[in-house]
């Protein structure tokens, strides 16, 4: 049975991948959860119809009269909402720098006591990726806004209907020659979404409030060679491994990026050129008391659902 307190936490993309396993965590931690993202209908898919405990609100975080509903009482908030490829209106900057200082803006308005801001390993304001950059600019423009703010920095994720392992798996059953990004020596730790949802629940439940950066990555740092080898080993698969130059992918990704959804986009090209392993200045799992789970722990239960 799940414990139970007056607390409310308000998710802001409560019903995205790692989200939804963030609300349900909270839940678990005996918060009372408000899953707040453009569509609530999703929310109520995932979780069932509103009770006091839990509620599906909508909300965008462009929207600053939204954002204020879905924090009104709030004692904590996370913004987990995420933006992987820009169109229109809706840029790096619009969703990673200026709704989050929107949302930082307002939770401090509403008097709200704990804000976790998800962002990513490597955010930084120099990087030649302007993805990498808007983390950064992000990451100060929340702090500015909210001066207790603690930041997650999740590693790439993976887990049951992830986007990472998944079309990896599948890649690597339908191809017999495995084109490689690079020659496979970018180096990755990839993590497991639910001990990162885990970790944000017991963010929120820790008494001290000081502006934290959390950085998660998995048990072990492989190459994305290492990492292709290892899956496929799991997988009971021998692909051939092939190294394609970047220059290689960053044209297919110029291509592919006129269509109006593009298999691949120059910013998940530039992702894959850069290192995304944990700094071990920087508090993670261990602190929590979390021993994180391995892929190749996790993956049999992926391999049969994506059979
Ligand atoms: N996945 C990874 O491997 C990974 C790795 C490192 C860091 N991260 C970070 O973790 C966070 C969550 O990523 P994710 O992969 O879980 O994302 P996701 O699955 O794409 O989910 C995004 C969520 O945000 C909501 N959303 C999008 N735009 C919104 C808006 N304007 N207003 C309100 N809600 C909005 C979406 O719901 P609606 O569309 O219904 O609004 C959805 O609930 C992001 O900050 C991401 O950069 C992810």
């Amino acid at each position: 049975m799940v414990a139970t307190n007056d607390r409310t936490v308000t998710v802001f993309g409560g019903t995205g991948f790692l989200g939804r396993r963030i609300v349900r965590h909270l839940r678990s931690h005996g918060f009372r959860v408000r899953t707040a993202s453009r569509h609530p209908d999703r929310g109520h898919r995932l979780f069932g119809p509103d009770e006091p405990q839990l509620q599906s609100v909508g909300a965008n975080i462009h929207d600053e009269r939204s954002v204020a509903e879905a924090l009104a009482g709030a004692y904590g908030v996370v913004n987990a909402v995420s933006l992987y490829v820009e169109h229109g209106r809706e840029t790096f900057h619009s969703v990673h720098v200026e709704s989050a200082r929107r949302v930082a803006a307002q939770a401090l308005r509403a008097s709200v006591d704990r804000l976790i801001h998800i962002s990513g390993i490597g955010a930084d304001t120099a990087s030649q990726s302007r993805y990498i950059r808007m983390r950064g600019e992000g990451e100060l423009a929340v702090r500015a806004a909210f001066g207790d703010a603690l930041f997650v920095r999740p590693a790439v994720m993976f887990g049951p209907d992830d986007a990472f392992l998944t079309t990896i798996l599948r890649l690597l059953r339908q191809l017999p020659i495995y084109p490689m990004f690079g020659r496979g020596l970018t180096r990755l730790q990839p993590a497991y979404v639910e001990d990162v949802a885990e970790a944000i629940g017991r963010t929120m439940q820790r008494a001290e409030t000081p502006s934290t950066i959390f950085e998660f990555g998995g048990p072990r740092v492989y190459s994305y060679e290492e990492f292709l080898g290892a899956v496929a080993h799991q997988a009971g698969l021998a692909p051939r491994l092939i190294p394609i130059p970047f220059a290689v992918w960053h044209a297919l990704a110029w291509a592919s990026e006129m269509f109006p959804s593009p298999l691949l986009t120059c910013n998940q090209v530039q992702l894959m050129q850069i290192d995304t392993v944990s700094s071990p200045e920087m508090p993670g799992f261990v602190e929590l008391g979390i021993s994180p789970h391995s892929v190749e722990a996790i993956i049999q239960k992926m391999l049969s659902n994506c059979k």
